[in-house]
């Protein structure tokens, strides 16, 4: 589905369900794909909505970027869709939107996944190896991107016995457009750190993560959980960076037990 916003930006969609409003936002470089097994997992427990935000997927190749401008562009789309709050869970880049949606626009979100996420900005080595990045993308395109990407993407249990998921995965990385992908680099460069912003966190929040991601570890996400109030970390054995896909039964079972609690809170 495509929604129009306004500005004449295209958002493409899948949702399934019906229930409480669950946004989930990927990361990069991806797309709503991302999120192909909480789609067909998650929909007795919830509305699942999964956009492609803007630069990516099946949506409007077209600045302007940031972070904040990926975050008005969803609460744009969750007014279009007549949503006034939604629980959001964000991977990685979608929990930097995640974010940037409680600065801007915080009574827009019921409840918090932060999924293989981290609060702090960039190191100085960090935005290097970004403008590195953007250097492979410019020279040599998003197929060998894609390439090097996958490999700290994904747990060593899935790139050793799930030959098709890692497929599926580089396709989706290396179908990014790489003027989306540049410019999110650029964006997520340029986030402000946001570990203030923990302790004002007063919706349920969840912390997740793969045991076995090495770009948000989990000690990354266990403080991101000790530091919100009331939030928990769940570690998904033999998850990478990329757990909702990798271990989609485990997701699905610590996020829906997640909503299922929201109904008495
Ligand atoms: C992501 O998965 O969105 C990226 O790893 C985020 C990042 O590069 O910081």
């Amino acid at each position: 589905m495509i929604a129009l916003l306004p500005g004449g930006l295209e958002m493409a969609y899948d949702e399934a369900g019906s229930g409480i409003p669950l946004l989930l936002v990927h990361g990069w470089p991806h797309d709503r794909t991302l999120w192909t097994g909480q789609l067909g997992g998650l929909p007795t427990y919830a509305r699942v909505i999964a956009p492609d935000l803007r630069g990516f997927g099946g949506s409007t190749v077209r600045g302007p970027y940031s972070i904040d401008q990926h975050a008005d562009d969803l609460a744009a789309f969750l007014k279009s869709l007549g949503l006034a709050s939604v629980v959001v869970c964000g991977l990685s880049m979608g929990g930097y939107i995640a974010f940037s949606l409680l600065r801007r626009h915080r009574a827009l979100i019921r409840a918090l996944v932060l999924a293989d996420t981290r609060a702090t900005a960039d190191t100085d080595e960090t935005r290097a190896n970004r403008m590195r990045m953007i250097g492979v993308i410019e020279r040599e395109g998003m197929e060998v991107l894609a390439a090097r990407q996958l490999q700290s993407s994904l747990a060593p249990a899935t790139l050793d016995r799930q030959p098709q998921l890692v497929e599926t995965v580089r396709r989706m990385m290396a179908s990014t457009p790489p003027e989306g992908a540049i410019a999110a680099l650029r964006a997520m460069a340029e986030r402000p750190d946001s570990t203030s912003l923990l302790g004002t966190i007063h919706v349920p929040t969840l912390a997740v993560g793969g045991a076995d991601d090495t770009i948000t570890p989990p000690d990354v996400i266990r403080g991101l959980a000790a530091a919100i109030p009331g939030s928990r970390a769940e570690i998904l054995e033999q998850g990478g960076h990329l757990c909702p896909l990798e271990r989609p039964a485990a997701f699905n079972h610590v996020v829906s037990e997640f909503l299922g609690a929201l109904l008495y809170d």
